[in-house]
């Protein structure tokens, strides 16, 4: 069984923090979300992995390599054409495929639990296509079963009236037969080729498509406030404190808290966990709360911070609480109340959203 991931796209409802990067790099507990997915699969007894990228995109490549380092081969293809649907990107990994079983992951979905429970789950019930299923409180935001008598009779993308509460995950186990389904697809009104149409097309075409649900939690990635969310759950799940730092002795750590190489932590500062600080980031004087992850190289001082997600070169020297925030790299944030006029003086990108 080859593994296929999803990690193109535009991003646009991450704007600003995808507006020069790719979503699939955007670090929750201070890990890619790509070297999450590849982890998953890893973790699933998957060598072969393809990953799906936008055309002319490195970023990937620099973060995973080969994937050695993962103990997979990792096969990089260019979606053609653009973001033309998720549908789009199964064709792309076409001849990387064959006629193999494949794991197809969006990138940008993270979830706790594993991955081989799907796959026994094919093998067993003898399916072409098995879906893993999530309650959802907003079933509108993405492709939706309608299920009777435990079988999915269709699968609706995006859909006004959801026919049931549950989310189609993007974490899917299909054979060679999804192939020749999704050859014939038309695209959507909006324009792409949508994964939901192929799947009612294999259930029309009397092909076994069955389902799983997933237990666990599982977070779609596509705002902002999700961002932060699976920041917090991922931190959440950190089972043992692990301080590879300096720290000095005036310092107070408290619950779980990684401290990575090189990482200072002076003066009076109050760490408390869940807490992740990386390589050669310096900490004076400064409360770091719960649910925060902090990147490498940030220098943090005069500071409270709380259930936030920080990237790297990071600079906060600031009395003002910084709370349920999404900084991306370079960011410097200063109190400058000795200069005139007084105010706020921001220097903003498109698409930011500041609350003061
Ligand atoms: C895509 C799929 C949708 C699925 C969702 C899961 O939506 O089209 O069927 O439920 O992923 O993350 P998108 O994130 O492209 O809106």
């Amino acid at each position: 069984m080859k593994g296929l991931i999803a990690a193109g796209g535009r991003g646009t409802r991450l704007r600003p923090i995808t507006t020069n990067r790719n979503k699939h790099s955007i670090p929750l507990a201070n890990k890619s979300m790509i070297e999450l997915a590849v982890e998953k699969l890893a973790a699933a007894g998957i060598s072969e992995i393809g990953i799906v990228i936008n055309e002319g995109d490195s970023e990937m490549s620099d973060i995973l390599g080969d994937g050695s380092q993962y103990g997979v081969t990792i096969t990089y293809i260019e979606q053609n054409g653009g973001a033309l649907g998720v549908a789009h990107v199964i064709s792309s990994g076409k001849d990387f495929l064959g006629d193999d079983d494949f794991v197809f992951y969006l990138g940008d979905n993270i979830i706790l639990g594993e991955v081989r429970g799907f796959i026994d789950a094919f093998y067993e019930q003898k399916l072409n296509a098995l879906l893993a299923l999530s309650l959802v409180k907003d079933p509108e935001r993405f492709g939706v079963p309608r299920i009777e008598n435990n079988r999915i009779i269709e699968v609706i993308e995006k859909p006004q009236n959801p026919p049931s509460q549950y989310a189609v995950a993007g974490i899917y186990v299909y054979d060679k037969h999804i192939h020749t389904i999704i050859d014939a697809l038309s695209p959507s009104p909006r324009g792409e080729y949508e994964i939901s149409d192929a799947h009612t097309e294999l259930i029309r075409k009397g092909f076994a498509v069955g389902y799983s649900e997933i237990t666990g939690w599982w977070k779609d990635t596509g705002k902002p406030q999700d961002l932060l969310e699976g920041n917090q759950l991922l931190l959440s799940q950190m089972d043992k404190s692990d301080i590879k730092g300096d720290i000095d002795d005036t310092v107070t750590i408290e619950g779980v808290v990684i401290i990575e190489p090189g990482a200072q932590i002076k003066g009076k500062s109050f760490i408390r966990g869940p807490v992740i600080i990386g390589k050669n980031s310096l900490i004076e004087n400064s409360y770091i709360g719960p649910f925060t992850s902090l990147g490498e190289n940030c220098h943090i001082e005069n500071a409270e911070i709380e259930h936030s997600l920080l990237m790297n070169t990071i600079t906060i020297s600031s009395s003002k609480r910084i709370v349920d925030s999404i900084l991306g790299n370079s960011v410097i944030i200063t109190d400058k109340e000795e200069t005139f006029p007084k105010g706020h003086k921001l220097v903003i990108g498109d698409n930011s959203q500041v609350e003061l």
